[in-house]
């Protein structure tokens, strides 16, 4: 892959996506729900998501598409150019808010994370990594992150993970939250992960994730010296469902051995 072409038209293409996305705050949104009552989305998710798959298929006819609203290809592995696209992250901020969402997109090449974008569209932040070469704010790269000790971080977490659940040991969250200098929910996984990147939170833990949520934010955390892992400090599924894990250097390990018992 020609990663600096193919990132040259990703970019063009996430920067028109979000003028349309801009564009469509005065039209009525038709709001429609998936799985379950609060799980939303609209038409424009779908036409985004529509947009970004007419566009790598006119110019990238070999790469595979996988997109959150389906429109994409269906994929069991992750062989050649793979793109990850979440039309829009956070879509229950769009509607209710009309700010904290972002689109993100990563592309794969046989697996491996090569390039990453999170737009922020109402801040106008564009976030962007390339294996090896950095993390990057609107063209300027991030500083590498640096220890932080969990007291004197901000932990990025939905509330409901720290009641009784069935996706994660809540006993185990209990202490973190109560020992961290504070926490935040902002209900946007790509936000979240970019977040970390450049060190508005020090970690974002979630229990369940899809592929499209962090492939882009992933590599961004990556490039700016973090690491990200399932909440068994394993490698994220870029196919299936994950856990996640994104915290600073020092701070990750101390988060999975000290607080999720990894290890011990
Ligand atoms: C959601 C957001 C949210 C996370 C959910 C995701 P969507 O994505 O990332 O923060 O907690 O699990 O599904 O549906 O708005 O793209
Ligand atoms: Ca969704
Ligand atoms: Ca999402
Ligand atoms: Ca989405």
């Amino acid at each position: 892959m020609d990663t600096v072409h193919v990132f040259g038209q990703a970019r063009k293409w996430i920067l028109e996506a979000g003028e349309q996305i801009r564009s469509s705050f005065d039209k009525t949104l038709n709001i429609h729900t998936k799985s379950d009552p609060n799980d939303l989305v609209t038409d424009i998710d779908r036409d985004t998501e529509k947009f970004f798959i007419e566009n790598i298929r006119a110019v990238f006819p070999g790469h595979r598409i996988l997109g959150e609203e389906g429109f994409g290809d269906k994929l069991q592995d992750l062989e050649g150019v793979v793109w990850i696209i979440d039309p829009i992250d956070g879509t229950m901020n769009f509607i209710h808010q009309q700010r904290n969402f972002a689109i993100s997109i990563g592309i794969y090449e046989n697996g491996k994370g090569k390039i990453g974008l999170v737009y922020d569209i109402v801040h106008n932040e564009l976030y962007h990594a390339i294996a090896g070469s950095g993390a990057f704010l609107n063209g300027k790269e991030l500083p590498k992150l640096e220890r932080a000790a969990v007291k004197e971080s901000i932990v990025a977490l939905n509330i409901s993970w720290v009641l009784e659940n069935k996706r994660v040991d809540h006993n185990l969250l209990i202490p973190l939250v109560r020992e961290a200098r504070g926490t935040r929910s902002y209900g946007s996984a790509a936000l979240e992960l970019v977040y970390v990147a450049t060190g508005r939170v020090n970690a974002y833990i979630s229990p369940r994730l899809a592929p499209w949520d962090y492939a882009g934010g992933a590599l961004i955390v990556e490039e700016a010296g973090g690491s990200v892992t399932n909440l068994n400090g394993g490698k994220l599924d870029m196919l299936n469902k994950s856990s996640v894990l994104a915290a600073g250097p020092g701070l990750h390990g101390d988060i999975l051995e000290r607080y999720l018992k990894v290890g011990k």
